[in-house]
């Protein structure tokens, strides 16, 4: 489970990330430039701040124009995945040879009115795809249940070519939708606001866990 810190407390960020260690897998780090969605978070210094103060894997989602701008900077920042929009992938080959050039996993997301043939000709440069369940911008939406499909789709897509694609849903995740989303195969999941929104966010995050681990199966 990647756990995203958008909806935490930011003025608590250092006892927020204290209280899901060791139950989430990964921290997503959700980067808005206020010109790709309308919404603008942090750059590259909060990544290495929290860089500094876990050593959970960062996985930096950037929902920003020109992603091949940033990759470096939040490389140097400490990022272990960095995935990057095909709706601003003008440059997407560019930004994903470099995010694997500096030994990073290269992630490509899809928006959910974004079909899976805009991901065809990228699937050799990547190591995950992003399926968005949600239109991007805000922590605390509703899944986008139509947007599901796309897991399956984007796998066989990509065993068609002989390749494993690992698939991480983001978006709308929690207890109660959960195990639909680990039916359509994801491996991976994004939960934000019902763990930071939660009185006890650890308790919310130890539910997420234990529902996955029902499953075998699932990567994080
Ligand atoms: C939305 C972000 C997601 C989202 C996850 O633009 O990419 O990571 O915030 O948070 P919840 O789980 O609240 O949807
Ligand atoms: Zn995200």
């Amino acid at each position: 489970m990647a756990a995203s810190i958008l909806n935490a407390d930011f003025a608590e960020l250092h006892s927020e990330i204290a209280c899901i260690e060791g139950v989430a897998d990964v921290l997503h780090l959700d980067v808005m430039d206020g010109n790709f969605v309308p919404n603008l978070t942090f750059g590259p210094l909060v990544a290495r701040a929290i860089r500094g103060i876990t050593d959970m894997p960062l996985d930096v989602h950037l929902m920003v124009m020109n992603p091949e701008r940033y990759i470096g900077e939040f490389a140097e920042a400490g990022a272990d995945w960095i995935s990057i929009h095909v709706e601003a992938a003008s440059q997407g080959e560019k930004a994903l040879r470099d995010i694997r050039e500096r030994g990073l996993k290269a992630g490509l997301a899809l928006n959910p009115a974004t079909g899976t043939r805009e991901m065809r000709r990228f699937l050799s440069l990547i190591d995950f795809a992003v399926v968005m369940t949600v239109v991007p911008g805000f922590g605390g939406q509703s899944l986008i249940r139509e947007a599901l499909g796309k897991v399956r789709q984007l796998k066989d897509m990509a065993g068609g070519d002989g390749g494993e694609l690992e698939v991480e849903v983001d978006g709308g995740v929690k207890a109660s939708n959960l195990p639909e989303v680990m039916r359509e195969g994801a491996d991976i999941v994004v939960v934000g606001s019902s763990i930071f929104t939660a009185r006890d966010r650890r308790a919310a995050a130890l539910e997420i866990r234990g529902i996955m681990d029902n499953k075998e199966g699932m990567l994080l």
